[in-house]
């Protein structure tokens, strides 16, 4: 029984003062929502900010991307330690860092090993573009990121890992993939590749997300699938009684 999760992206929106704002609309009513993960991932320069304010209240903080180093001179970046003090989570591969940011499945695969040492909650964010999904390449290319992303990670820490299934496509553009087709990739390319690399059981045990234009009004589509375990919801986090509603329908 693997409990529902639900990640709100906020991608690059929100000061301070208006993710202060947006944290306390969410408070009351997401603290009341049991039996499903919640995680709240500001930009950078609001995990401070908002920290105190979700403190006892069951809402995890994320952070959207780190670097794998210590420290450093790397300029404009931000450490594992730095995140850790901070938040529970972190979101690791997403594909518009793919995109915009020359991430790689290599990148991806050190993030996820810094995440694990520091004891993070990795979300690690797999999915094909429009053109591999056209060409019949999807089931290809989330192997691909699933083998080298999650590549070295020994079985006793898997289990805590994440998966975001996000076919670019669907992000952002209101075309939602259909919970079948989720489900599908979820249960026929993901979960089997993770019981491959880390054994039927811990493969049993991981979450795997949907996300790319989930709102209030789809959200049960999806996670009615037996295989799909929440969601990572970028746009429709960014409104209160949407996110609201997107976490009370993920309730089992
Ligand atoms: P979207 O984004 O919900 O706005 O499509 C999802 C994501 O990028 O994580």
């Amino acid at each position: 029984m693997r409990t529902p999760f639900v990640a709100g992206n906020w991608k690059m929106n929100k000061t301070a003062a208006e993710a202060r704002e947006l944290v306390s609309q969410l408070l009351g009513p997401l603290t009341d929502v049991a039996g499903v993960e919640k995680v709240l991932c500001p930009p950078f320069t609001s995990l401070f900010a908002v920290t105190s304010m979700l403190e006892g209240s069951g809402i995890g903080l994320g952070a959207q991307n780190m670097h794998w180093e210590e420290k450093g001179a790397f300029t404009g970046e931000v450490s594992p330690g730095m995140v850790k003090e901070l938040c529970g989570y972190v979101i690791i591969g997403h594909s518009e860092r793919r995109t915009y940011f020359g991430e790689t499945d290599a990148t991806v695969n050190k993030k996820l090993h810094a995440a694990l040492k520091h004891d993070l909650t990795p979300i690690v964010c797999v999915g094909e573009t429009l053109e591999e999904y056209e060409s019949g390449r999807t089931s290809e290319v989330v192997l691909r990121q699933i083998t080298l992303g999650l590549a070295d990670v020994a079985p006793a820490n898997a289990a805590r890992i994440v998966v975001a299934y996000e076919p670019v496509w669907a992000i952002g553009t209101g075309k939602a993939s259909s919970g079948e087709n989720a489900n599908f990739v979820h249960g026929q390319v993901i979960r089997p590749a993770l019981s491959r690399l880390f054994g039927e059981e811990t493969a049993q045990a991981m979450r795997i997300l949907y996300g790319g234009s989930v709102t209030a009004a789809n959200a049960s589509e999806f996670f009615q699938q037996p295989e799909i375990d929440g969601a990572l919801v970028g746009g429709a986090s960014l409104k209160a009684g949407e996110f609201v509603a997107i976490v009370r329908a993920a309730v089992k």
